[in-house]
């Protein structure tokens, strides 16, 4: 890796550190209701502070187009912040100027700061120099642990590393030795799992990584798509017809790359998208009738899916194979994703997962844990599985 990371870091101990990091929670009600990025971060905040920083922390919150607007207000996260870290946080209400200077006179080595949203500011997502010296001078270090963040060239999650020493935090650094040893420089066969509901938002994601990976599973309402360019009737499914000639194109890239695409063979299907329908029946793929929607994949398909991955060293998951909020259309995401799961604790495979919903499908799945690295990040996640650099990323890299 061509980044400096905390083990850089000579003596610190009084040293105003500012550390982005990704405060973009969802709420319900004024109240959090995940604190995942938080608990991503609080390494490196605590151990920056553990070693005399005056910690002041960086990030944005929701898009508030460079106004104030107090629902956005990051003192609206403050005290999750505080249970997280499990220390007293305080909140300076600007990001540069003479009170983020009082307030770092009256931090004491190793105290922590929450600053404003930084998109409060217009020069943030303009990713104005100007803003980010004026950012800068009251500080002596730039910290990123924002990887979530990384996709956007801001002036917080950019600017700020050619203005000050930079530094990828213990979040940042962990998240890209996973996506390297994932698509960089993978074990082979690779196999990547995408699903989710429409090919239209990861069609870049698609070419990209038939180009990568030795076989892409493709599941979810996405893989309707492909089917019916292949000439299969779908029914009701969930399906973008006009794809029709991207879809072959990309299974095209794909035999040229010796990529072996996977489609589902079996299927779940019914008239009506409830939980456990009464229409419901399990049926070959050419049997859909026109009256039906493919809901998930079928249990051989999806063992037949599992025998592929066996045969993998490393996986890529992004997207659910099935409607997978609604029992049962979940089964095939949860087999195998538990298979991935087992793979990976046996040690035969290198298993990384991120974006959107994939989280919370893993979650539903009890696996989560099992998996070599899982990312938070969503689009971010997505723009990195295209093959696009990241701007936040390769800032630091000088
Ligand atoms: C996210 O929540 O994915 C990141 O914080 C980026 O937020 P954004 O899409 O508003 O830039």
């Amino acid at each position: 890796m061509r980044f400096k990371t905390l083990d850089d870091l000579g003596d610190i101990t009084g040293k105003v550190v500012l550390v982005r990091v990704d405060l973009n929670l969802p709420m319900q009600d004024c109240a959090v209701t995940d604190l995942t990025r938080v608990h991503a971060s609080a390494p490196t905040i605590l151990e920056l502070a553990d070693k005399g920083a005056k910690v002041l922390l960086l990030a944005h919150f929701g898009r508030p187009k460079g106004e104030r607007v107090s629902t956005q207000s990051l003192s609206m996260v403050v005290g999750a912040v505080q249970g997280v870290l499990g220390r007293e946080v305080m909140f300076v209400p600007e990001i540069a100027g003479p009170v983020v200077a009082q307030s770092i006179g009256i931090l004491r080595a190793g105290d922590i700061a929450i600053l404003e949203n930084t998109r409060f500011w217009k020069g943030e997502e303009k990713n104005d120099p100007e803003l980010a010296k004026a950012i800068a001078a009251n500080a002596d270090l730039y910290v990123n642990d924002a990887f979530s963040a990384a996709h956007r060239a801001h002036a917080t999650t950019e600017g700020l590393a050619h203005v000050l020493p930079a530094y990828a935090g213990r979040s940042m650094e962990a998240e890209l030795k996973a996506l390297e040893a994932a698509l960089g420089n993978p074990a082979r066969p690779v196999a990547a799992v995408v699903g989710g509901a429409k090919v239209s938002s990861k069609l870049d994601v698609l070419k990209h990584l038939v180009t990568q990976v030795d076989h892409l599973i493709i599941g979810g309402g996405m893989a309707n798509t492909f089917l019916a360019a292949r000439g299969i009737d779908v029914g009701k499914s969930l399906c973008e017809h006009d794809l029709a000639a991207t879809a072959e194109e990309i299974m095209d890239a794909a035999d040229a790359s010796g990529c072996t695409v996977h489609l589902p063979y079996e299927v779940v299907v019914s008239k009506e998208f409830a939980a456990n329908p009464p229409s419901l029946r399990v049926c070959n793929v050419h049997e859909v009738a026109a009256d039906e929607m493919i809901l998930d994949v079928g249990a051989s398909a999806v063992e037949a899916l599992a025998d592929v991955l066996k045969t993998c060293r490393t996986l890529v998951w992004n997207g659910p194979m099935g409607a997978f909020e609604t029992v049962p259309f979940d089964a095939a995401t949860v087999a195998l994703a538990k298979t991935a799961a087992a793979l990976t604790r046996e040690g035969s495979l290198v298993s990384v997962a991120g974006g959107g919903d994939t989280v919370s499908a893993l979650n539903h799945a009890g696996v989560a844990g099992d998996f070599t690295y899982i990312s938070t990040a969503g689009g971010a996640f997505l723009e990195w599985m295209e093959g696009r650099e990241l701007p936040g990323v390769k800032a630091l890299e000088g």
